[in-house]
C-alpha cells in the first residue's frame, strides 16, 4: 500500500495545540527549535503507560514485564532513529544537557594535564561548557572553533589548524540551533580519526528536519532529545559499539555493569519513554507500512525536507524585500539543503525582545536571544545586543502563517 503524501494540512489537526484558539484567535508556533508541539499519539502513549502499566523494570508481574519489554523497544526505535547497528548502543536520560555532563566525566577518566579538547563556537553550550569543565578538572586544554561567517557553519580550515596529536576529543554540533546551518560532521570525524580523538556530537536541532545516520557519520557518541521532534521531555544518546563495555561510568553499586544500561542512573521517566516511542512512529508514518521503520522514516523525512525548504524558499523570498532586516544564515535558494528551516533575525533600530513580545501578543510564538549559543553570539557581536529574533518552522508549519508572521512583521522592517 502506497501512504498518502505528507502534507502539514496532513498531520495539523492531530496535534491539539496546533487547533487551539487562545482569546479568540489560533496560534503560530515559530518556536520549535525552543521544543516542538506534541500529537495527539504520543500524549495517549503517555497517559496509556502511566494508567495501566506503571511499574519499574524487572518486576515480575504484568507491568513490571510491560516496562522492561517496553525499554527494549525503545532502544530499537533509538537505534532505527539514528541508524545504529545496535539496540544496545542507545541510553536514556533526562536530556541532552544531562546525559552530556555525565558521559563527559566517564569520557574524561583517562584526559591529562596538556591534553586537547576541541569544542565550537557555533554550538549550543550543553556540547561546550561540559567539556570544558571536565577539562579544566583534568589540566587539558580547551581550544575553540569559530564560525565561518559565509555559511554560519563551523570553520573547516580553522578546526583543522586546532586539531594535533593531543586532541582527546572533539564536540561538534549536526546543525546550528541559531544559524540553522549543518555542520559537516563525517569530514570532522575524519579529521579525528587521524589523531585518534573521539567525536561527541549534538544532534539535537538536526533531528526534527534531517534524519542522524551514526554510521555514515563514524561518530563514537551522539546526544539528542525527544522534545524538538514532537516528543516528550526525554533525551537520549548513541554510544558507539566499542565504548559500550569499556568506557567506566559512574555508576551507583550493584546497579547493572551490562550493556546500555550501565550509563542509566536512577529511575527514568517511563511515561517519556512511551512517548518517545510513539513519536519516533509518527515521524515514519509516511513510509511504506510493509518496510522496516529505519526504512518508513527514510521515506518520511525526505517529504519533510521538500515541504521545510518551500518554507524557507517562501520565507527568505519575503524578507529579501526589506534592507533593515538581516538574516544570520544560509539565503542562497540553491543551498537551502545545507539548513534547517530555523532563521536567526535582527532588524535594524529594534530589540529582538521587542519584535518576540510584540508578535507573541498575537499569538505568533517566536523566541528572541541567545539560545545558549554563546560562542556564536559573542563572535557575532550581538550577545549584549539581546542576541537574534529566532523563527524555526517544523513540517506542521504552512506557507499561510508565514504570510500571517510576515503581516505582523511590517510595522518593524518597512522603512
Ligand atoms: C542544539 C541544542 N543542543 C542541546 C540542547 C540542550 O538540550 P536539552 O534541553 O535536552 O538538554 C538544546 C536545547 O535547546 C539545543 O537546541
Amino acid at each position: 500500500m502506497i501512504p498518502a503524501a505528507f502534507s502539514p494540512h496532513a498531520v495539523r489537526g492531530r496535534f491539539p495545540a496546533l487547533t487551539q484558539t487562545i482569546d479568540g484567535q489560533s496560534v503560530a508556533f515559530f518556536d520549535g527549535p525552543g521544543g516542538a508541539q506534541v500529537p495527539q499519539s504520543v500524549l495517549d502513549a503517555m497517559v496509556t503507560y502511566l494508567g495501566h502499566y506503571n511499574a519499574n523494570l524487572g518486576g515480575q508481574f504484568f507491568s513490571g514485564h510491560h516496562t522492561t519489554a517496553m525499554m527494549q523497544q525503545a532502544r530499537e526505535s533509538a537505534a532505527a532513529f539514528v541508524n545504529a547497528p545496535s539496540p544496545n548502543c542507545m541510553v536514556f536520560g533526562p536530556n541532552m544537557t544531562t546525559l552530556t555532563f555525565s558521559l563527559s566525566r566517564a569520557i574524561s577518566r583517562d584526559w591529562h594535564a596538556g591534553d586537547e579538547v576541541v569544542v565550537s563556537a557555533l554550538d549550543h553550550y550543553s556540547n561546550v561548557s561540559s567539556w570544558q569543565q571536565a577539562a579544566h578538572d583534568k589540566g587539558a586544554i580547551v581550544k575553540q572553533v569559530r564560525v565561518d561567517e559565509s555559511n554560519y557553519s563551523i570553520d573547516m580550515t580553522h578546526l583543522a589548524s586546532l586539531i594535533t596529536d593531543k586532541t582527546k576529543l572533539i564536540a561538534v554540533t549536526l546543525a546550528s540551533n541559531t544559524t540553522g546551518s549543518l555542520v559537516d560532521v563525517a569530514k570532522v570525524v575524519e579529521m579525528a580519526k587521524k589523531v585518534g580523538a573521539k567525536v561527541y556530537v549534538d544532534a539535537v536541532h538536526y533531528a526534527p528536519h534531517h534524519l542522524v545516520d551514526v554510521q555514515a557519520l563514524g561518530c563514537d557518541f551522539l546526544a539528542c532529545s525527544a522534545y524538538k521532534f514532537f516528543g516528550p521531555h526525554v533525551g537520549f544518546m548513541y554510544v558507539a559499539p566499542k565504548w559500550v563495555q569499556t568506557l567506566q561510568p559512574y555508576k551507583v553499586e550493584p546497579a547493572t555493569n551490562q550493556g546500555p544500561g550501565r550509563f542509566e542512573t536512577g529511575t527514568q521517566s517511563f511515561e517519556a519513554i512511551a512517548g518517545f516511542i510513539a513519536a519516533v512512529d509518527y515521524l515514519a508514518q509516511w513510509g511504506e507500512p510493509t518496510h522496516s521503520l529505519r526504512e518508513r522514516l527514510v521515506e518520511s523525512y525526505a517529504q519533510y525536507q521538500t515541504h521545510e525548504q518551500a518554507l524557507s524558499a517562501h520565507f527568505i523570498q519575503l524578507m529579501r524585500a526589506y534592507p533593515k532586516v538581516r538574516i544570520y544564515g544560509i539565503t542562497d535558494d540553491k543551498q537551502l539543503v545545507q539548513r534547517t528551516p530555523t532563521f536567526a533575525i535582527r532588524i535594524e533600530g529594534v530589540s529582538p525582545a521587542e519584535v518576540a513580545k510584540t508578535l507573541g501578543e498575537q499569538n505568533l510564538c517566536v523566541w528572541n536571544g541567545h539560545f545558549y549559543a554563546q560562542g556564536l553570539c559573542e563572535q557575532l557581536d550581538i550577545l549584549d545586543k539581546g542576541g537574534v529574533i529566532r523563527i524555526g518552522m517544523m513540517h506542521y508549519n504552512t506557507i499561510d502563517e508565514i504570510d500571517r508572521l510576515h503581516q505582523a512583521l511590517l510595522p518593524f522592517i518597512n522603512d
